[in-house]
Parts: structure tokens; sequence; C-alpha cells
């Protein structure tokens, strides 16, 4: 049987603990798009990994699969393998041999065009990855995938054929001098050849790379249990989600068929299981309409750290919950949970079941409010309208509930539902009613303890 787990709002719900709680039950867990971009931080046996591209299973000596719908970049990839197996782990990851890879051009030039869309205060807020520039060439068929690494003649014909071209509009269009850039080579056939062909032949020596689709095929056949385990959220998915703030990949559940090539019936033949935090982050630009305070540089129209309204509070759900960037370090913007957001992603991906995080991160707060539906143009809303300046337009309306005192995480985790707070637990079935889906779990640590396990979707 196959679980998914989907991020319900703007990425960094806590999905890698929830991947984790479930994960003895699984053989395989399988990423289904993005790339490096993902950080997620695994505490095993006591000790931290940080992570932005091996799947969390990988650590526990689950099978890890990068599907077809991810974007690698080998260097990180390696990075990781060669740190994991320096600190006594002896991950099992595969690599689709139909997903692209993330060359260092495409590093470059994200990094070129948020600089000129900062001009005008447009950039996305991307994590330099290079996540887009290398979905681009996807979409555009120039394209390297992890496959032609493994063959020499192919590798130089694809990059004989897009190096050019890059070169063109980095030096056409952006107006730069490849030989004044950081990292010259990038640019250059001979080099990106040596460099990669030899990822290909450590790919082919560890045997790494597989035909997704046919391998989760394989395992299900053979008995074993499946996660897909999405990075980043829906409202960053690039059709679902208020673009063109968005990654360049499909975080929601259809991704999840797409992207590892089995079919959509697998995927809703399972279960999904939507990653909700008690509350709201973001990471980037964009609007944000239950933002608390906000961050220079990222919330728009904010020029000086203090000025927002609820600043106080911001700050102190920033710091509770650690809420910085795992592949950055950046602050992250901090918001009310949002209604309208979590009834359309559950639309988008039909949720069968939830895992609400990070309550003991509002534990201590008098009051806790929730976005319960917006307000645009005098009309009011349930759910996000698909317009981005429309959603910047909605003025959130504010359902307040009780706060709740702080508790023990452990013994709450330990003794179940009826230990937490009833404050937090009619915040907890509010969600649940009005996404008409029940909470399979609830996080209320950052522990791998720390979690009310009501159900488990295996
Ligand atoms: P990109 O994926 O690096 O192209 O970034 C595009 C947008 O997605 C930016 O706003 C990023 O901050 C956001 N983003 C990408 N990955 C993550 C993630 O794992 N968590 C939260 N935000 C993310």
């Amino acid at each position: 049987m196959t679980v998914t787990i989907v991020g319900s709002q703007l990425g960094d719900e806590g999905k890698g603990g929830i991947v984790d709680l479930y994960g003895d039950d699984v053989d395989v867990v399988a990423r289904y798009q993005g790339g490096d971009n993902a950080g997620h931080t695994v505490v095993h046996e006591g000790e931290e990994y940080k992570l932005s591209l091996v799947p969390s299973g990988a650590i526990r000596g689950k099978v890890g699969v990068l599907g077809n719908g991810c974007v690698v970049n080998p260097r990180t990839l390696f990075d990781e393998i060669d740190t994991l197996q320096n600190r006594g782990l002896d991950p099992d990851v595969r690599v689709a041999e139909r997903a692209h890879v993330i060359l260092p051009f495409h590093r470059v030039l994200d990094g070129i065009e948020e600089e000129v869309k900062s001009e005008t205060d447009d950039e996305v807020g991307t994590t330099g990855r290079g996540i887009g520039p290398t979905y681009e060439d996807k979409a555009g068929r120039r394209g390297v995938r992890v496959g032609d690494l493994l063959d020499p003649d192919v590798l130089r014909e694809r990059l004989e054929y897009v190096v050019p071209q890059k070169r063109a509009v980095v030096e056409d269009v952006y107006g730069l001098d490849v030989a004044d850039l950081d990292d010259p080579d990038a640019l250059d056939v001979d080099a990106l050849y040596e460099e990669f062909r030899e990822f290909g032949r450590r790919f082919e020596a560890e045997e790494m790379t597989v035909n997704a689709g046919a391998f989760l095929t394989e395992a299900m056949e053979n008995g074993q249990n499946v996660m897909f385990e999405g990075a980043q959220g829906t409202i960053i998915d690039i059709d679902h989600g208020n673009y063109p703030y968005v990654t360049s990949s499909n975080p929601t559940a259809g991704g999840a068929a797409v992207g590892t090539g089995v079919s959509p019936g697998v995927v809703g033949g399972g279960e999904v299981v939507g990653i909700v935090k008690g509350y709201l982050t973001r990471v980037g630009s964009g609007p944000l309409p239950t933002e608390l305070g906000g961050v220079v540089g990222d919330t728009p129209g904010y020029d000086e750290q203090g000025e927002g309204e609820n600043e106080d509070l911001a700050h102190y759900i920033r710091e509770e919950g650690g809420e910085y960037g795992t592949v950055t370090g950046r602050p992250r913007r901090v918001g009310w949970l949002d209604m309208p957001m979590l009834r359309h992603a559950t639309r988008v991906s039909g949720f069968t079941g939830l895992a609400i995080n990070h309550l003991d991160v509002l534990a201590g707060l008098d009051e806790v409010k929730v976005g319960h539906t917006y307000t645009l143009d005098g009309e009011e809303l349930r759910s996000m309208p698909p317009r981005t300046e429309q959603w910047a337009d909605c003025e959130a309306n504010l359902r307040r509930f009780e706060g709740w005192a702080e508790f023990d995480p452990a013994t709450v985790a330990s003794e179940g539902y009826e230990a937490l707070p009833e404050n937090a637990r009619t915040y907890v079935e509010y969600i649940e009613d009005e996404l008409d889906t029940p909470a399979y779990a609830i996080g209320v640590g950052p522990g791998r303890g720390e979690t009310i396990v009501r159900e488990s979707p295996f």
C-alpha cells in the first residue's frame, strides 16, 4: 500500500517528522518532485542530520528513491551520501534515470535572475539551488537527464547543445562576462563533461539508477509499503500555488503519480496525508493574508523591522518554533493558520487524513486566531482565489480561540489525545470539521516521540 505525504501550506510544515513517525512500517520512501531546495532535519539515535536531497527514510535503513519528477544535483547528492557514510550510515539511494540533472549553470542563472528581479522588488526569494532553471530546461526539451550521465556520447551531445544557449543568455541577455562569474567553469562544456561523466560512472558503479515506476511497482508487488514524500507545499505548487511565488514543480498529490511513474489510481488508492503546521510560515516573497509582523526583504512593502502590528507575537512564535530556513537560514515569515488555504489544499490533494504539527509552539498564548474566511471586494470567500493579486487583497476574517497552557510534550504524547489541554483539542476539532478530514497525528514537540498518534495510515 502507499501513503503520500503532502505539505498543505507553504512548505516547512514538519513533513520530515511525520515521514519519520510512520517510517517503521515503510520499506521504500520516494520523493516525487523538487531537489536540494527541500531542507529537512532528521534526528536518529541522538544524532542530528540535515539533508536537502536524500529522502529522510534513507537514514533509517529504508530504500530512498528520487523519482523522475525530481531535479538532482549530483554534487549535493554525493556530498550528502558521503557525509552520511562518514558518520557510519549506509544509505540506499536510487535515482530515476528520467530525473533531470541540475547543472552548475542552473544555479548561476537562478542567482542572476533573482538579482535582476530584485531591482524591481520582484524576486521570488528562491533557495538559489537552480531548481527553476532546471525545470525550465526540462520543459524546453534541452535538459540533461540522470540516464544521460551514463552514456558519454549522449552526455556530450546534450551539453554541446545546451551550454552555448546558456552562455548566450548570460552574455547577451544579462550582459555579463562569463569569466567574471564565481564559477566560470559552469559554462565550459569540457569541464562539465568531465565532472558529470564521473558522476555517471559513480551512479553506475554503485548501481544507483532505476526506472522509478517499474522499481516501485515491483516493490509493491512484493508486498512492500511505499511512502511518497512530498517536499515544499501546496501553496508553492507551480499550478495550484500563488504563482509566480512558487517552486517549479507539483508538491500536491497528483505530482506523486507523475513524478514517480505509478498510476494516479495507486496514489489515490492509498492514504494521502496533509501536513498542517498549527500556524503559518513562509520563506520568501508573496502575499500572506494572516501574516503577523513581517520580514524585511521578504514581506511585500515591509521596509523596516519592527513596524508590523503584531511584531512581538510574530517574533515570539518564530523563536519558539525555531522558524529559520533549514537550507538558507533565513527567518521565516509568520502568520495565523489560514483556513481558505487549507480548504484549497484539501480539495487539490484529496487528503484522507491530517497531521497537525507544532501545537506546543502556540501553548502559553492567551488566545490563538485563525483566518476562517476571507473578504474580497465585499464578498466572503471560503477558499483561495486563483489570482495571486486577488489573494494579496484578501482580508482574513479571524476567528478567536482560547489559548492553552504549556504542557509536557512527552507526557501528552504517551498518554494520548485526551491528555491534550481542552482548548487545544477544540482547535484540532475545528480544523478537522472544517476540512472534513480526521487528524491522524498531532505534533506536540520536536522530538521523535513527541507526537500523539491517533491512527497509522498503514
Ligand atoms: P525554489 O524552489 O528554490 O525555486 O524557490 C521558489 C520558492 O519556493 C521560494 O519562495 C522558496 O522560498 C520556496 N521554497 C522552496 N523550497 C522550499 C522548502 O523546502 N520550504 C519552504 N519554501 C521553499
